[in-house]
């Protein structure tokens, strides 16, 4: 594998994708992981991120520099070569003007860096600092007008560059990150979905034995979707899933998830419609954060009693009884929640308790499957494709787990559920009809308790007012709204006027975030 130090860039996850989409193996470790775990991982080079400090800051992370010594090739990135620099003996000093944005750079391509690359080429820049003197040893292959933009130390196979070649600003990005990993690290391209697919399977079938059983929660979404299915490959029937109705889902999408898993993916499904319960707990209630602790809470419990059965059931089916000691449950959880757990940066502040499915029975004791946590989301819809999961599943829009409640403001009734699906079903609709929905990051109708006056007819009428929202976005940390088109926005109004009976406003947000967050609650 490709082990990449972290040292708090914001394209580190970034580095981490690239390398793989070149079907290379790659983990992020944070920069101060000790040079015993670096080596746990059997990398054939390693790449140092960039940054948010200088390498003079009192805080810079303390990073062990034997890492430049342990025979790897390594290729540094704009922190990365300051990094380098100040380790190996040369001079880093903060420039008089920071670079930052689209730079012209001009490289020497007589060296496995960069050879078969233009000798002059756009990159993006994002520095302060820059390397004044080289380390014995190094010499320059890359300049801009300002600065070295590139070093090379080929006897001990240490590279370094000050831009980004990850981002896709920089033209020439992919081609060298290429030649690093084919050319001097000598990398072959196994990283891919059939041996993710076989290589896992195998390891759940190992790890859960001949006789164990695993429950999994689903959500309809990606992430849950394709961990059950891998798990069902190794497993079979062994793997019970439990799919709950929690009252705030989307019109119909009870039963359209039902027939998906079981008919189409033909998965052991146990839907429980729960969705009395839910309702009933979150009558009266209007404070946000009540809500979401409630319908997580509540979802707990569901999934406690269920799988509690479940469990009990495949142990009285076991001939010696002791199936309930071999419980698995199967977690969708993805690398960027590994990463982020481990990472240098300190915990963020709460803006929302989020809710996933599956959040943990602690007094259950169950064992963790997590078959996706060494990848990226796209990586999890890629390895959808090769399991030949429909694509509706695939590219369906994230949805949160507390589902329309945290797109109801004020109480949630079941007036209301039934007024919002109704307006959320026209605008799913709308947007697939003119294409958009894939492109979409997510698209949906928030009902506000806001009455307005009307007239239909010859009728007054005094109803709800219902916000359209569509967003752009890579991760859902930041998002922009989509200026969709006039006619889309247009027939969607029109219909939710006409045919939702209890609305008789429309509005389009226009926030983005930050300073909105995508749901309104
Ligand atoms: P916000 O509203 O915080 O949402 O900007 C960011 C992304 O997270 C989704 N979201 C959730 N997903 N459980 C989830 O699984 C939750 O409790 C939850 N709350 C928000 C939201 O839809 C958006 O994609």
């Amino acid at each position: 594998s490709i082990v990449i130090l972290d040292f708090g860039s914001q394209y580190t996850q970034l580095i981490a994708r690239r390398v793989r989409e070149q079907n290379v193996f790659s983990v992020v470790l944070p920069c101060t992981a000790s040079i015993e775990e670096i080596r746990s991982y059997h990398p054939i080079g390693i790449v140092l991120s960039g940054g948010p400090c200088s390498v003079y800051d009192a805080d810079a992370p303390p990073a062990d520099p034997a890492v430049l010594a342990l025979g790897y090739p390594v290729l540094g990135i704009c922190y990365g070569l300051q990094y380098i620099v100040h380790q190996l003996g040369g001079k880093v000093s903060s420039a008089s003007k920071r670079e930052y944005g689209h730079a012209e750079v001009n490289a020497t391509t007589d060296n496995p860096l960069f050879a078969g690359l233009p000798a002059t080429m756009t990159a993006w820049m994002s520095h302060g600092d820059h390397a004044e003197e080289l380390p014995p040893g190094f010499r320059q292959i890359a300049k801009t007008s300002n600065a070295v933009a590139g070093i090379a130390d080929p006897d001990r196979n240490i590279w370094a560059v000050q831009f980004h070649p990850e981002v896709h600003h920089t033209k020439q990005g992919t081609a060298l990150l290429r030649n690093f990993l084919f050319g001097i690290c000598k990398a072959t391209p196994d990283w891919t979905p059939e041996h993710f697919i076989q290589s896992t399977i195998a390891a759940i079938r190992e790890k859960v034995g001949e006789s164990g059983h695993a429950i999994c929660a689903l959500s309809g979404g990606v992430d849950s979707s394709v961990a059950a299915v891998l798990v069902h490959r190794a497993i079979g029937d062994r793997l019970t899933c439990v799919f709950v109705n929690n009252g705030v889902l989307r019109r119909n999408e009870f039963f359209k998830v039902q027939d998906t898993m079981r008919d189409k993916l033909g998965l052991n499904l146990v839907a429980v419609d729960a969705s009395g319960r839910f309702l009933a707990k979150l009558a009266g209630v209007t404070d946000p954060e009540t809500k979401r602790k409630i319908i997580g809470n509540e979802f707990i419990s569901v999934f406690d009693d269920e799988a509690a059965r479940i469990l009990r059931e495949s142990a009285e089916s076991t001939e010696d009884g002791e199936g309930a000691n071999v419980a698995w449950l199967v977690q969708g959880t993805l690398y960027p929640d590994v990463i982020e757990s481990s990472s240098v940066k300190g915990p963020s502040q709460t803006i929302k308790s989020h809710h996933n499915v599956g959040g943990l029975p602690e007094n259950m004791k169950l064992k963790l499957i997590e078959p996706l946590r060494d990848l990226f989301k796209d990586e999890v819809r890629r390895i959808g494709r090769d399991l030949q999961m429909p694509e509706e599943i695939l590219q369906r829009q994230p949805f949160p787990g507390p589902g329309l409640a945290v797109r109801i403001l004020g109480e949630v009734t079941p007036e209301r559920v039934s007024l919002l699906q109704d307006a959320d079903d026209i605008v799913v609709t709308e947007i697939k009809t003119a294409g958009l929905y894939q492109q979409i990051w997510q698209s949906f109708a928030v009902l506000l308790p806001v009455r307005s006056v009307g007239v239909a007819g010859d009728q007054r009428t005094y109803g709800y007012t219902c916000a359209i929202r569509a967003v752009h976005s890579e991760d859902g940390m930041t998002a922009d709204w989509v200026p969709l088109p006039y006619e889309v926005l247009k027939t969607i109004s029109s219909r939710i006027s006409n045919e939702v009976h209890g609305i008789t406003r429309v509005v389009y947000d226009i926030t983005s975030k930050p300073p909105g967050t995508i749901e309104w609650e």
